[in-house]
């Protein structure tokens, strides 16, 4: 029977030949937990140095949003399905703070709230990010309004005129036509130098998807995006896509350049905000400066701050 010798320089090659291709990589990241999850929110523990609107991305890389900073814990919404996030799971500060794509790349495609193509026509080219959130100027650095925008519709160009930088409510009963206004207005931009952004807030797919075709016959989803927020998709969903729409026209007025905003409802918008702020346990009303701004501009009661021409629909 043959004699088990191990030398001490066999084990010393075997190991090094073992770590000859292991390189250590080091990575510093803020990790937290999960301490309670439910309805789309999670509250979590161990992320100090968060910052509001920052990005979380949980244990099965679904993201998440912080948005409420306390002393003990987080509460942030969950950006996508919340069925498979658990308590006890790790989650990591990215360290970015919610931005959408924005630039002439966005034109003519479909996006979601985060900016994401949903139209199958692959990834967005010729885009950079821009933050969501963005503080508006005030009313004294803007530029009078001064030139106009037309609708197309003799009786309201008529009686009462719109101007670029203006914001404009479109307020009616159901199946008044609302809408109709407002695609009608993207149609009448053609060849006017206007880039359009339509945000669909709580409405059927279905429905968006007829609007997406009437814009694609009648030539117009050339200068426009339309960012969707369906009604089946989630409470953060529908509450950010304005804001996403607000981030891609904000982009070209900075840029010396024309756009209209038509945010369709904005009802839904105030109801998904009512419903994560209430889940949140903040206040469910709106921000007081807004409120004071609704008194001449009613669209800005719960409309994103952007001195870009914008029309809110709201029944
Ligand atoms: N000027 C018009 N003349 C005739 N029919 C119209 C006119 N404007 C709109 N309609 C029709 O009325 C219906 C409802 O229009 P639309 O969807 O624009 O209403 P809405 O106010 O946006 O509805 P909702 O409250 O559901 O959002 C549509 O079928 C549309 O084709
Ligand atoms: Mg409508």
């Amino acid at each position: 029977m043959a004699e088990l010798t191990l030398s001490a320089a066999d084990i010393a090659s075997a190991i090094k030949k073992n770590l000859e291709g292991f390189t250590p990589s080091l990575e510093a990241r803020t990790v937290g937990r999960v301490v309670e999850v439910g309805d789309g929110i999670a509250r979590i523990s161990g992320l100090p140095d968060c910052a509001v609107n920052e990005l979380l991305e949980f244990e099965d890389g679904t993201k998440g949003l912080a948005l409420n900073l306390e002393e003990e814990a987080i509460g942030a919404v969950v950006l996508g399905d919340s069925d498979r996030i658990e308590e006890g799971q790790t989650v990591k500060a990215t360290g970015q703070i919610l931005s959408v794509p924005v630039g002439e790349g966005v034109l003519g495609r479909v996006v979601n709230a985060l900016g994401e193509p949903i139209d199958g026509k692959g990834p967005l080219v010729g885009v950079q990010p821009r933050r969501m959130e963005i503080q508006a100027p005030g009313i004294m650095g803007r530029k009078p309004v001064h030139e106009p925008m037309q609708t197309g519709i003799k009786a309201i160009d008529a009686m009462t005129p719109i101007g670029r930088g203006q914001r404009e409510l479109i307020i009616g009963d159901r199946k008044t036509g609302k809408t109709t206004v407002a695609i009608d207005t993207i149609l009448n931009q053609k060849g006017q130098g206007v880039k359009c952004i339509y945000v669909a807030i709580g409405q059927k797919g279905s429905t968006v998807a007829q609007t997406v075709e009437v814009l694609r016959q009648a030539g117009a989803l050339e200068y426009t995006v339309v960012v969707v927020a369906p009604a089946s998709d989630s409470a953060p969903f529908k509450y950010l896509a304005p804001y996403a729409g607000c981030a891609m026209g904000q982009h070209w007025m900075e840029n010396s350049q024309h756009a209209l905003v038509v945010y369709d409802d904005l009802s839904k918008q105030a109801e998904a905000y009512r419903q994560m702020s209430l889940l949140l346990r903040r206040p469910p009303g709106r921000r007081p400066t807004r409120a004071t701004c609704s008194t001449c501009t009613p669209a800005s009661s719960s409309a994103p701050q952007s001195s870009a021409t914008s029309a809110a629909q709201a029944r």
